[in-house]
């Protein structure tokens, strides 16, 4: 599992290291390799676009290629595992752990990174006291173990988070429940009334500043499943902004997969619903999944993931509701792709197993090269 492979390695980086802001990467010297990529932070910059990867403490000091990319590529990271509520809240209720959190936003303050905040509320890593039905789904503990999580999380980090996930995958069509909201341990709780509204009520309150999100998956694609999900989360949104809670951004997901097909014009239509709603958007998790077992050569599979990526954000970074875009990882050993869905080989972000900057990379630096430059 990814996670155990992940706090093995971050272990092994405490005992070497200790987390501290600057992380050692200061002062690692910039491969040539490195000092000649060119870096999508800076060209999204240059639009008043941002790019920015996913990351875990660890990936920042080991091995030191990839803790250099992340510094030269990235301007915004995101925790890819470790802002979530069992990392932090995985002792017991209400024993949060903020150590490795504080380790995160140190270094990306030291490094000017802006953090995007991910996640205040997901159904997925839970605590292990809390999952798997260990915690009572009742009003009183979203009151006492839930609720008391996003206050004190969203507002330890208020001013150092730019953008929030209030909520992670909220909505599920396929459960058939009122609003296509997801059956979820909170939605148990809370009896599917009004939990997503407090989590963005408390989300507010204690973090004035930062910009709440909900984000979502399923929605990129002209498949009947995306498009299920594309008619509830508008929905949902609708509903929200009429009951006046405070939602302003969209994360797409963008986990592309060549297999689907994608449809401009369907994709076009779905983001400006959501511009029309007066919300933004950031294309929160890119990457480009390939299937198991692909058979063709290796620099085909490469351009097919880097032509899936051109077709998507070309369509994307037209609309000026569109802020930025993140990458779910860097490099392809360290991919989502591999490690969380077991698709062994997968090629599918910017940099390759030897660090080298694959066609995506190549095709991200001309798109935002070439974007029209927006304010931000
Ligand atoms: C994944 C991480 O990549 C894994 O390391 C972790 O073990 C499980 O979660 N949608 C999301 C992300 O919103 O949080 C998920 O990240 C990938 C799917």
């Amino acid at each position: 599992m990814a996670a155990v492979t992940d706090r093995r390695a971050l272990l092994t980086a405490l005992a070497a290291a200790p987390l501290a802001a600057g992380l050692g990467l200061a002062a690692a010297p910039a491969s040539a390799q490195a000092a000649d990529v060119p870096r999508l932070g800076a060209l999204a910059a240059a639009k008043g676009l941002f790019y920015g990867a996913a990351l875990t403490s660890a990936q920042l000091q080991i091995p030191p290629e990839l803790g250099r990319l992340l510094l030269d590529q990235a301007d915004v990271w995101v925790a890819e595992w470790q802002m979530k509520w069992g990392p932090i809240e995985y002792d017991g209720p209400g024993l949060r752990n903020y150590k490795v959190v504080d380790a995160i936003a140190d270094a990306a303050a030291a490094h000017g990174k802006r953090l995007r905040g991910h996640t205040l509320l997901w159904h997925t890593q839970m605590p292990p006291w809390a999952k798997n039905g260990r915690i009572a789904e009742t009003r009183a503990a979203w009151d006492k173990q839930v609720a008391p999580f996003i206050a004190d999380y969203a507002g330890r980090y208020a001013g150092r988070v730019f953008q929030w996930d209030v909520v992670n995958e909220v909505i599920e069509p396929d459960d058939g429940l009122p609003g296509a909201l997801r059956n979820s341990p909170y939605y148990r709780m809370t009896k599917g009334s009004d939990y997503i509204d407090q989590a963005f009520h408390l989300a507010r309150e204690a973090a004035p500043d930062a910009k709440l999100y909900i984000n979502d998956y399923g929605l990129e694609y002209p498949v009947a499943w995306n498009e299920r999900r594309r008619v509830a989360l508008l929905k949902l949104l609708e509903s929200l902004l009429a009951r006046g809670v405070p939602v302003e951004g969209v994360g797409i997901q963008s986990h592309l997969d060549i297999a689907y097909g994608f449809d401009a014009a369907v994709f076009g239509r779905f983001l400006d619903a959501i511009a029309d709603l007066g919300l933004e958007i950031t294309l929160t998790e890119l990457d480009v999944r390939e299937g198991v077992d692909n058979p063709n050569p290796l620099a085909q599979r490469y351009q097919r993931a880097a032509d899936e990526v051109r077709a998507y954000l070309e369509t994307a970074l037209d609309r000026p509701a569109v802020k930025g875009v993140l990458t779910w990882g860097l490099c392809d050993p360290f991919s989502y792709m591999r490690l969380g869905l077991d698709i062994a080989d997968n090629r599918g972000l910017p940099f390759d197993d030897a660090f080298r900057p694959t066609p995506m990379h190549e095709t991200l630096a001309a798109l935002f090269a070439g974007a029209s430059p927006r304010s931000t």
